[in-house]
């Protein structure tokens, strides 16, 4: 069995990872290889500040809350793991804060310990005046990719620096089975009007004093387009720029003041912190995320793929669940085509 995964993202390297370690042993050999023109530390991956953060907009019945409760669920079972600190995975806390009062999100009970915060509290925050407190996790994009690469070099996984230009031209290639993982740029190898880039940009400062997380929103303005600070394991990063449709990659200084008078407004001291970096990066924005099977037209390959891209803004947060889901439509392949050892268990 021939699987080339195409992405070096998070969404492509923890597919591989769960196919990997589900598949490998009925499959032998199970030749797997990641394509990518980008490698960490130049995905949207690393950009994230990694916080666990499903939308507010998160329906009850979605397939994303079921996502996001999976890999919520998976990232606190390895909190006390002896790779954590690798992985740059930690439990966080923090506040969310509104202008108004707000119906309580969906996920209220699957992030711990989740409260409306009290009037002392809100003190705090002269201008806002409702808002919750719950501890949740941060992955850090940067850590979480060295460490998956590490896991998947381990298992013989092989990694190729090339861009693809098609994905008859991988089948072509020999691939059986191709997952797509090619985040806001899949759009490029098959046209997909649904996909945009929403441009962010973010400013890293070192601020070992700020402890908590504080997101405002602004349901007026849209998501992520008010001030948020999200301490990471070692960087706090500074954001509250979503610009729907931009694919520029240069640092805007509007957006650099936008950000900062934001943030130090919420925040004071952090006048005081050393700018380390800047960056920008594209949420791969779709209605929904595309995850599903596609026969290649027919012709000289009976590859079939697997798309598993779009997450917007909440690829961390989604992504432990969408790759058991990729990896549950790669055992139905294997079934199909009689090649499943033994039934998966536990997916
Ligand atoms: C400023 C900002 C802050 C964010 N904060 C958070 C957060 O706190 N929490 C959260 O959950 N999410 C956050 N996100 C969203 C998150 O970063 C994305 O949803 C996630 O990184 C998408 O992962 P991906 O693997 O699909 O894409 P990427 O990381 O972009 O990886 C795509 C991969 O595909 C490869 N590729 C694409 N096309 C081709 C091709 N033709 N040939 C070869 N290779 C190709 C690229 O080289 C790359 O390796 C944030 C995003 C931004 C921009
Ligand atoms: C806590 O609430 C905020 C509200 O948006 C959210 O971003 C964060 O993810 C929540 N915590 C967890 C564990 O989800
Ligand atoms: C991934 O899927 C998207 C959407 O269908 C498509 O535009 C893109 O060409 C695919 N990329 C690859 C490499 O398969
Ligand atoms: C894209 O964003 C940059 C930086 O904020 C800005 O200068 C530029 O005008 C924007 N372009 C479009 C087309 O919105
Ligand atoms: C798989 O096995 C079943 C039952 O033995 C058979 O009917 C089917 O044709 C096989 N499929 C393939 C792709 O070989």
């Amino acid at each position: 069995m021939h699987v080339v995964v195409i992405g070096a993202g998070v969404m492509g390297l923890s597919t591989a990872l769960c196919i990997h370690q589900r598949y490998h042993s009925d499959l032998q050999p199970l030749d797997m290889k990641v394509y990518a023109d980008r490698f960490t530390p130049h995905t949207t991956s690393d950009v994230a500040a990694g916080l666990f953060q499903p939308y507010l907009s998160t329906s009850d019945s979605s397939p994303e809350m079921d996502w996001s409760q999976q890999t919520f669920d998976y990232l606190l079972s390895q909190i006390h793991s002896p790779d954590a600190e690798k992985m740059g995975l930690s439990l966080t806390s923090g506040y969310n804060l509104f202008r108004e009062a707000v119906p309580d999100p969906v996920w209220k009970d699957l992030v711990l310990g989740f409260r409306r915060l009290t009037p002392r509290e809100l003190d705090m925050f002269p201008d806002y005046s409702y808002g919750w407190f719950n501890t949740s996790l941060v992955l850090n994009g940067k850590s979480y990719l060295q460490w998956l690469t590490e896991r998947l070099t381990e298992r013989g996984v092989q990694f190729f620096l090339r861009k693809v230009e098609s994905l008859e031209e991988v089948a072509r290639g020999g691939a059986d089975v191709i997952i797509n993982c090619t985040g806001v740029w899949a759009g490029a190898l098959q046209p997909d009007p649904l996909l945009q880039p929403g441009r962010g940009q973010v400013i890293r400062v070192e601020a070992p004093w700020m402890k908590h997380f504080i997101i405002t929103h602004d349901p007026e303005r849209g998501i992520y387009k008010s001030p948020h600070i999200i301490p990471g394991i070692q960087m706090v990063t500074l954001g509250g720029i979503f610009q729907l449709g931009n694919w520029s990659v240069v640092i805007d200084d509007q957006d650099r003041d936008t950000i900062w008078k934001g943030c130090c407004r919420l925040e004071p001291t952090l006048k005081n912190a050393r700018i380390v970096s800047e960056s920008t990066g594209f949420r791969p924005v779709r209605p929904q995320v595309r995850l599903e099977r596609e026969q290649l037209p027919a012709g000289s390959s009976n590859a079939e793929v697997i798309h598993n891209y779009g997450h917007g803004g909440q690829g961390i947060t989604l992504h432990w669940g969408c790759a058991l889901e990729a990896a549950k439509l790669f055992g139905k392949i294997l079934e199909e085509r009689n090649m499943s050892g033994k039934p998966p268990s536990n997916l």
